[in-house]
């Protein structure tokens, strides 16, 4: 996944086109890039791991003839990041070439299919079985269009796809099912593309191709068709006024605020992960005698999170340990019994991998959670997973804390079921939750971001916040910490609010707020009693609740509302929603720009 971009010229020559727009796609992250063109009947494909220039400079991404052709730049989500991974994806004849951003949740089977009709695989991406199918299509007699027409018929998930083919050299076949797709219409010319900043520069007209439509683009002209009934869609270009600096975060202000934005989509996502993966990784859970949960910062939040989750679902008690503290605290108890669970979003921190080689050393055996196929953490790691959040531009993380804790909720699941746990219904419950968790992520940021807006500008002068919480939501709480710290620089501590009598207390006073997060679960009475408490020592208390929870909106002197109804196990998911707008609003309130917190890289991987 990540970014794709297509080029119809009525003359001249697309490649140059093609290579100036995935530099633009750059600042999205990405491990590896390619382009193909169509001329004379022939298909030139150039495509290599790396970085965009790098890349150009082994193959002169400028060189290659035609006047169409579509390009791509990847995040490894099926398949190491090599050259044979790299989009564009062929078919056997070297005909049809495909660029795709997005997931296909069952080419396993579709695979299998089309190896079982002689189709050749060159890659283990998703993607490579959709020029293999519009091709067994094309053989049993199908026109193009409606060769890829049928294709997309078999495939399940989300995408946005380009198609190229050499018998029908003069357009382009896009389609659009949950992934976002536009089309940049010049006087003679078009661009269709996953971002509108890789076209904004060429022409700021822009026609949106919706879900589930189809577009068949040419130069100048596009045709955009419902996939379902065929029917004719009419939709005129629109312009598009944002600045270069806005447009390639999308028209957000920031990368933190759109990477937040992302969430329901990227959670989406994750959520479709491929069974085989979780089913691995659950199976090497299932046989340890013990297990350690080893990150740092937000990842180390997520493993907090999980240790509640395996335990209450699964029944499996585990050790969440912040991996600089791994060696000293557990090194000597690793042996080949035990399991390290590492999550990284980077899968390159120096002290994750530090912690990662010491048991591996010891026979422990290694699971990886990232975000980064490719990185060290995949390459170290018996099992890996790499959830489907994409990259992460901005400095704090967010999207992928999110998706971090969906992977970990599948897995506690799964574990349950197999180890008979949860009953039947029980199960059917945590399911149908699971799948709800996008469109409540959306309305928790539809509904509540313009008065978490007005809560950050009535604190914005606050020069010491606490937060709280207990069972699961103590490391939302951790959480929520750390993300008003790396963006404020505002001193503020977490305790589980049940150790309050043992210190904390001490610190509550007028004007120093406490943050409590209270989903409806087991523990919900006692932070009333813990929110009373705090309110009658005169702190003003801001209460991350569940809709309707009359009783703790009496007391807060602010309130936040989540979704209600959701289980326990997956509450942070939900709950830190609000935190990161509340440390993003804060941020910009307070002139700070969130996007580069000072102190702070992106993947820590000094000592
Ligand atoms: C917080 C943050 C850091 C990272 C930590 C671990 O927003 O970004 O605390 O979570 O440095 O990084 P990864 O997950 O890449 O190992």
């Amino acid at each position: 996944m990540v970014g794709i971009f297509g080029c119809v010229l009525k003359d001249g020559n697309a490649a140059p086109v093609i290579y100036s727009a995935l530099k633009r796609l750059e600042y999205r992250g990405y491990d590896s890039a390619g382009e193909a063109t169509t001329h004379k009947n022939k298909l030139f494909v150039k495509k290599d791991k790396g970085r965009i220039d790098e890349i150009h400079t082994r193959h002169d991404l400028n060189d290659l003839p035609g006047r169409i052709g579509i390009g791509h730049v990847r995040w490894a989500t099926h398949g190491a990041p090599l050259r044979e991974n790299a989009h564009p994806h062929i078919d056997c004849n070297k005909q049809i070439a495909v660029v795709h951003n997005g997931i296909i949740e069952n080419f396993t089977e579709l695979k299998k299919e089309l190896e079982d009709l002689g189709h050749i695989f060159k890659s283990k991406t998703d993607t490579e079985v959709i020029p293999h199918l519009i091709e067994e299509n094309i053989k049993k007699g199908l026109p193009f269009i409606e060769a890829t027409r049928e294709t997309i018929n078999r495939l399940e998930g989300s995408y946005a796809i380009a198609v190229v083919y050499v018998k029908e050299p003069d357009k382009i076949v896009c389609v659009q099912k949950e992934s976002s797709l536009t089309i940049g219409v010049a006087e003679n010319a078009a661009y269709p593309a996953s971002d509108i900043p890789t076209f904004l520069p060429l022409t700021k007209r822009a026609v949106a191709v919706e879900n589930q439509e189809f577009a068949i683009v040419s130069d100048g002209k596009y045709e955009i068709r419902k996939i379902t009934d065929w029917s004719l869609v009419p939709r005129e270009p629109k312009l598009i006024k944002w600045v270069p600096e806005k447009a390639e975060k999308l028209g957000y202000r920031h990368f933190m605020l759109k990477e937040i934005h992302d969430q329901p989509s990227s959670i989406h996502n994750t959520l479709r992960l491929q069974d085989q993966y979780l089913e691995l990784m659950t199976a090497f859970l299932a046989r340890t005698k013990e297990v350690f949960l080893v990150a740092c910062g937000t990842s180390y939040h997520a493993c907090l999170a999980a240790s509640y989750m395996l335990s209450r679902l699964a029944f499996l008690s585990t050790h969440p340990v912040a991996a600089s503290e791994f060696i000293e605290q557990q090194g000597r108890s690793i042996s080949i019994d035990s399991t390290i669970l590492a999550v990284s979003q980077s899968g390159e921190t120096t002290d994750t991998l530090a912690a990662v080689e010491h048991a591996r050393l010891h026979a422990a055996t290694i699971l990886g959670l990232t975000n980064a196929i490719g990185s060290t953490l995949t390459r170290v790691s018996r099992v890996y997973i790499c959830p489907q959040s994409g990259p992460e531009v901005g400095v704090a993380a967010t999207k992928t804390f999110t998706s971090q804790l969906c992977v970990l909720a599948q897995l506690a699941l799964r574990l349950a079921k197999q180890r008979g746990k949860v009953s039947h219904t029980e199960m059917e419950w945590l399911e149908e939750k699971m799948d709800q968790i996008p469109d409540a992520v959306e309305t928790i940021i539809q509904t509540q971001e313009e008065k978490i807006e007005q809560i950050a500008r009535k604190y914005r002068d606050t020069e010491f916040f606490l937060f709280s919480g207990r069972g699961i939501s103590l490391a939302t709480a951790l959480e929520g910490t750390l993300k008003l710290l790396e963006t404020n620089y505002i001193p503020s501590m977490t305790f589980p609010a049940g150790e309050k009598e043992h210190g904390p207390i001490r610190l509550v006073e007028q004007g120093f707020p406490v943050v409590f997060i209270c989903p409806r679960d087991e523990t919900h009475k006692k932070i009333v009693n813990d929110i009373r408490e705090m309110k009658d020592r005169g702190a003003p208390i801001i209460a991350i609740i569940e809709e309707g929870d009359e009783e703790i909106k009496a007391l807060a002197d602010d309130y936040i509302e989540i979704v209600k109804g959701m289980p326990e196990i997956l509450s942070p998911i939900l709950c830190v929603i609000p935190l990161q707008l509340f440390a993003y609003y804060m941020a910009v309130e307070r002139e700070l720009d969130p996007d580069r917190p000072r102190h702070l890289t992106k993947a820590v991987t000094v000592k």
